[in-house]
């Protein structure tokens, strides 16, 4: 069975992964009813709830899914998410059926954000990216300096092109027509907004995908650097952040 993708909250994605026949976990579970009603007849049990980062739209479904199903609930932050079983932190290994999955830190939209990228013998890896990684662009900076997301998205930049990549929120249109006003001409961009414009639900994408799209991951490039006027990454992703919050 392949990941279950559901709308919550207006622009909130929530995943469901089933591992084992009867057995899933769920990411960022903003919903506590977008998964009961998922799974209604799916005959998957979950037994995992695993959290990116405290922010409410990610983990207001956690009291009741774990009330419900008695899940184990991993987060990177005990103190602010509620119900946390287990405290990860940067490099803890989940084995969860033939998936193994491991814990990514990535401060940056917030101080405690993580990512879980998990890797299976026959299937591509996956990312599971909260509000670190858009299709098309990345979250704001809240609790960290433009420079530790930077380096957060440079280790995700690491990861293999093939990565199925699940980002928190469906932001993919708003994202790209931001990166048009950076690269107007860009083929791979007009592409994508045609493509998101007539296909909703554009999830997942892949690293590879936004390698070609996603100007926060393209610091380095000169017509990034050009669009922008500056030559430094770090100081370009600055610059396209400050430009993005007020896009
Ligand atoms: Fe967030």
């Amino acid at each position: 069975m392949s990941v279950i993708t559901v709308k919550a909250n207006w622009d909130n994605w929530v995943y469901i992964h089933p591992y084992q026949a009867d057995q899933c976990w769920t990411v960022d579970p903003s919903d506590a009813a977008t998964v009961l009603k998922s799974i209604a007849d799916t005959g998957l049990c979950l037994t995992h709830i695993l959290a990116t980062h405290h922010h409410a739209d990610h983990i207001s479904g956690i009291s009741t899914l774990k009330k419900t199903f008695h899940c184990r609930v991993f987060s990177p932050d005990d103190r602010r998410i509620a119900g946390t079983d287990v405290r990860v932190k940067d490099g803890d290994v989940l084995k969860l059926g033939q998936w193994t999955v491991t814990v990514l830190a990535v401060p940056g939209h917030t101080t405690d954000s993580v990512c879980y990228y998990g890797t299976h013998p026959t299937e591509p890896p996956v990312l599971y990216s909260g509000d670190t990684l858009f299709s098309g662009g990345c979250g704001r900076a809240f609790e960290c300096a433009p420079e530790t997301l930077f380096h957060s998205l440079q280790r995700l930049a690491a990861l293999p092109d093939e990565t199925r990549i699940y980002p928190g929120h469906d932001y993919t249109e708003e994202n790209v027509r931001f990166a048009l006003t950076l690269e107007p001409d860009r083929p791979a961009l007009k592409k994508m907004l045609e493509a998101v414009r007539t296909h909703p639900a554009f999830v997942p994408t892949t690293l590879k995908q936004e390698k070609s799209i996603n100007p926060f991951l393209r610091c380095h490039e000169n017509s990034i650097r050009q669009a922008v006027g500056l030559d430094d990454p770090a100081a370009v992703f600055a610059e396209l952040r400050r430009r993005k919050d007020r896009f």
